[in-house]
C-alpha cells in the first residue's frame, strides 16, 4: 500500500508552494479569529523553521507520511506541539494540493515565458545581423524561390512570440485560488477565501469548491502550450541539423553545441539539435498521460490526480531544457554566406521572378507566363544551365518580346529585394519586422 500510495518522492518539488499556502492559510485564520494569535505565531515559527531545513537539504522526508503536505504538517507539529494541529482547520489535502499545484504551473510557465524571451532575443539579433543574407526557401524540400536568413529566423520569432501568448493566456486562466474548497463542499468556518487568494497572487478565488478540488486544466493548459512550443523547436532543430550536413553547409555550429565522433575525425554532429528534435515526444507524452488519466473521472478529486504531477513536471524541464540549447544553437549559429547564396540560385528558384517580369513588362496573363517559364526552364534544364545562362536569343525563341532587361530579375539578391509585398523576404521588411518585434516583444 504504502509503495502505490506514496508521492513524497516527486511532490516535495513543491515543498516552497506547500508552505507559502500553509502561510497565507494560517495568516487568514488568525485574521478571522479562527486561530488564536498565540497558536498562530507558534504555528508561523515552527513553518519558518520547516522550511529551513527544507532549503538547507536538512529536511528529513518519511514515506509512511505519504506526500509533502502531510511531511510539512507533522514536521511542523512536532516542533510546535499540539497547537500546530490547528493549521489543517478549514482545509483539505485536496484544496492544498489544489493549490500548490498551481502554484507550481503558474512559476513553471512565468519561467519559461522568461525562456522563450531570451530566445527571441536571440532570434531578432540573428535576423537583424543577417537581414540581407539570401538563401534558398523551400516547400516540399525542393528550392522554391530565394528568402534571406533573416526572414526565416523572424518566421520562428513569430512561433515563439505565439508560445507566449499561450502561455500567458494559460495563466492568466489558472490565477484563480482553489484554497478553502476544503475536501470539496467548502467549510462552515468563517474563512477569507478572498483575502489567501490575495496573499498567494491570485486574481480571485474560484467560484465553485467542487471544480476548485476536481480541476487540473491548468496542467492541461501548460502541457497543451508546451507540446506546440517543443514542436516549434524541433522544426527549427531539424533545419540545424539539415543546414549542418556536408551537402547543406548552410551554417556552422561551434564546437560549444557540436559533439565529434570517436572514429570519423571530420564529424561534427548536432547533438544538441537532435535532443531538442526528440523533445516533443515527452512534452505530447505529458499531455496524453494527464489527459488519459483526467479523463471520465468522476467530480470531485480522486486519488488518479496525484499522478498529475510526474507528467507535467518532466515536461516543464525537458520544455525549459530544450529553450535554452536552442538559444544557445541560435546565438552560435553562423550563417554560411557563401555557400547559401550559391544554393539560393540553384534550382531554377528565380523562375517566378521571369514569369512576374513577363506579366509585368508584357503585359501577358500570369498563367501564359507560367507556360513560357516552363519552357525556358525546361531549355535550361536541358542544356545544364541556369536561367540567367540561357541567351537572349534563346530565351526570345520562347517569347519573342523578351529584352535584355529580364537578367535584371533573376538573380538571387534581385528577388528577394523585389518581394516587398506586406510580410515578403524583401531585407528592408526583415529588418523592419525585427525593430518591431524588438519593440513589441522584448
Ligand atoms: N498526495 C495527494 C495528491 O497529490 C494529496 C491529496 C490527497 N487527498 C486525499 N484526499 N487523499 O493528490
Amino acid at each position: 500500500m504504502e509503495k502505490i500510495n506514496v508521492s513524497i518522492g516527486f511532490d516535495q518539488r513543491m515543498w516552497q508552494q506547500d508552505i507559502e499556502g500553509s502561510r497565507a492559510h494560517l495568516a487568514m485564520l488568525v485574521a478571522q479569529g479562527i486561530v488564536s494569535g498565540e497558536d498562530g505565531e507558534a504555528i508561523a515559527k515552527g513553518l519558518d523553521q520547516v522550511e529551513r531545513e527544507l532549503a538547507e537539504g536538512r529536511f528529513d522526508f518519511k514515506a509512511a507520511l505519504e506526500d509533502i503536505h502531510m511531511n510539512v504538517e507533522a514536521r511542523m507539529t512536532e516542533i510546535v506541539g499540539p497547537a500546530g494541529g490547528r493549521l489543517h482547520t478549514a482545509r483539505s489535502r485536496n484544496d492544498q494540493v489544489a493549490t500548490d499545484f498551481r502554484l507550481w504551473v503558474r512559476n513553471a510557465a512565468d519561467e519559461v515565458d522568461a525562456a522563450l524571451t531570451d530566445l527571441l532575443a536571440a532570434l531578432i539579433d540573428q535576423a537583424e545581423a543577417h537581414a540581407d543574407v539570401v538563401m534558398p526557401g523551400f516547400t516540399h524540400l525542393q528550392s522554391a524561390q530565394p528568402v534571406t536568413f533573416g526572414h526565416h529566423m523572424m518566421a520562428y520569432a513569430e512561433m515563439i512570440q505565439r508560445d507566449r501568448g499561450r502561455f500567458r493566456d494559460a495563466r492568466k486562466r489558472m490565477n484563480e485560488s482553489p484554497l478553502g474548497a476544503a475536501a470539496l463542499a467548502g467549510t462552515s468556518f468563517p474563512i477569507d477565501r478572498e483575502a489567501t487568494a490575495k496573499a498567494l497572487g491570485f486574481d480571485r478565488p474560484m467560484r465553485n469548491s467542487m471544480d476548485a478540488v476536481a480541476d487540473r486544466d491548468h496542467a492541461l493548459e501548460f502541457l497543451a502550450a508546451a507540446t506546440i512550443c517543443a514542436v516549434h523547436l524541433s522544426r527549427f532543430a531539424e533545419e540545424i541539423v539539415l543546414w549542418m550536413t556536408a551537402q547543406f553547409r548552410f551554417v556552422t555550429l561551434t564546437d560549444a553545441f557540436t559533439t565529434g565522433s570517436s572514429i570519423m575525425p571530420q564529424k561534427r554532429n548536432p547533438d544538441a539539435a537532435e535532443l531538442v528534435r526528440a523533445k516533443p515526444g515527452r512534452v505530447l507524452g505529458a499531455f496524453t498521460s494527464l489527459a488519459t488519466m483526467m479523463k471520465g473521472l468522476p467530480l470531485t478529486y480522486s486519488k488518479d490526480m496525484q499522478e498529475d504531477k510526474e507528467p507535467t513536471f518532466e515536461a516543464a524541464d525537458s520544455l525549459m531544457l530544450a529553450i535554452a540549447a536552442t538559444t544557445g544553437m541560435v546565438r552560435d549559429l553562423k550563417p554560411n554566406r557563401d555557400k547559401l547564396a550559391e544554393a539560393a540560385g540553384a534550382g531554377f528558384s528565380t523562375a517566378t521572378d521571369l514569369a512576374d517580369w513577363v506579366v509585368r513588362v508584357l503585359g501577358l496573363p500570369f498563367r501564359q507566363a507560367h507556360h513560357i517559364t516552363g519552357a525556358l526552364v525546361k531549355m535550361a534544364e536541358d542544356k545544364g544551365c541556369d536561367l540567367a545562362d540561357l541567351s537572349l536569343e534563346e530565351m526570345q525563341s520562347v517569347e519573342a518580346g523578351i529584352t535584355a532587361d529580364i537578367y535584371r530579375v533573376l538573380t538571387p539578391e534581385a528577388s528577394v529585394t523585389s518581394r516587398t509585398s506586406f510580410g515578403g523576404t524583401a531585407p528592408d521588411n526583415v529588418r523592419a519586422a525585427a525593430a518591431q518585434a524588438r519593440k513589441d516583444w522584448l
